[in-house]
């Protein structure tokens, strides 16, 4: 081999370099070429490098410079190859250093994660879970509930009748009885779960939901423990700066009946904050006495209060939804926001 001058034995050496670096197909090979032209102990361009000192002074700076700029374009088109290799689909524009993207494991839907953190206040509060059938008669979803079939609540237009006087129950106030037959007091129940009814499907309303039925019956409660309860919920759901009204209402199978609003304090981005209006978060009162004699319960000596509220709705509120259908529309895109 000739003895080329230095300075072109360095540009030959780099577009040699390059030439085998772009006909590399897998990370082992292209480790033999950096080997070959940068390896330490006898790279070509690194024997360049140590070798000049050997040449005359006034050559030295220009060689170095050089060899200097040749060793950073291989490098740089190595780093830029490895990146080709190890991209699955050999994009150049690839970042390997970004984290890994994880798959989509699934999430609670919102209405569920309502559900737990509601029955999970009232576990705390000493609560046990009770359930009854969603078919059940017109005896305990409307009779014994105080409901007389010609009120307007127990209206055919309103309910889904399986039978003659088997449906599918409208509310889940019938485990208020259910549970009254089978156990003595003290109680203190929840009770979530499906009711159904012959609504319209639109933005507030659908033919299937959830309640969630709560009763507690004991010798002594007053309507101070009734509104007390109740109010210790909605500030451990809503956030302690919640405020509580009771407002009176009707229902068959409570008396006094009320229905709670709350009105929450929202923090805004920039740490303000600001009162929502008053939102109807469910229904109830003080047991009827009918209804704890109905269940076989001395009313003389018992006494309780009950209340019925829909996670749905619930669930709409806190997350600022203003279509229910969306809960049901079962579009991961929308329901993946909640997942937690
Ligand atoms: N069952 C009622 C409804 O579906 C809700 C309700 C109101 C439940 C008052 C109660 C109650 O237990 O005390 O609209």
């Amino acid at each position: 081999m000739s003895e080329a001058h230095p300075i072109e034995a360095l540009k030959a050496l780099e577009a040699e370099a390059l030439a085998a670096i772009s006909s590399t197909e897998d990370a082992h090979a292209l480790e033999d070429v950096r080997i070959r032209y940068l390896g330490r102990k006898d790279g070509r361009i690194s024997l360049i490098l140590r070798g000049l000192g050997a040449l005359p002074a006034d050559e030295r700076p220009a060689v170095g410079q050089e060899a200097n700029r040749v060793k950073d374009v291989v490098n740089g088109a190595l780093e830029e190859r490895v990146r080709v290799l190890l991209s699955p689909r050999g994009a150049t524009s690839e970042d390997l250093t970004l984290p890994a993207r994880r798959p989509w494991k699934g999430g609670l839907h919102p209405v569920t994660q309502a559900v737990d953190e509601i029955w999970g206040i009232f576990r705390d509060l000493g609560f046990t879970r009770a359930r009854g059938p969603e078919a059940d008669t017109e005896w305990y979803n409307f009779v014994a509930l105080n409901t007389p079939l010609d009120h307007p609540a127990a209206d055919e237009q309103d309910t889904l009748y399986l039978l003659d006087s088997v449906l599918l129950r409208s509310h889940t106030s019938p485990v208020q009885m259910r549970t009254m037959e089978r156990y003595d007091p003290p109680l203190r129940v929840i009770a979530p779960g499906w009711v159904y009814r012959r609504d319209t499907y639109d933005a507030t309303h659908t033919p299937a939901f959830l309640q969630i039925e709560g009763l507690v019956v004991d010798e002594g409660v007053t309507f101070v423990d009734f509104k007390a309860t109740l109010a210790e919920f909605a500030r451990r759901y809503w956030g302690p700066g919640t405020r509580v009204r009771f407002r009176p209402s009707f229902f068959p199978f409570t008396e006094p009946s009320a229905e709670v609003d709350v009105k929450r304090v929202i923090t805004r981005e920039d740490g303000t904050t600001e009162e929502t209006d008053w939102l109807e978060i469910m229904g109830a009162g003080m047991v009827d006495p009918a209804v704890l004699e109905n269940a076989g319960y001395d009313s003389e000596r018992y006494t309780g209060f009950a209340f019925g509220m829909g996670p749905g709705r619930i669930a709409m509120l806190k997350h600022h939804v203003d279509d229910l259908r969306t809960f049901f529309d079962d579009d991961v895109r929308f329901l993946s926001q909640f997942a937690s």
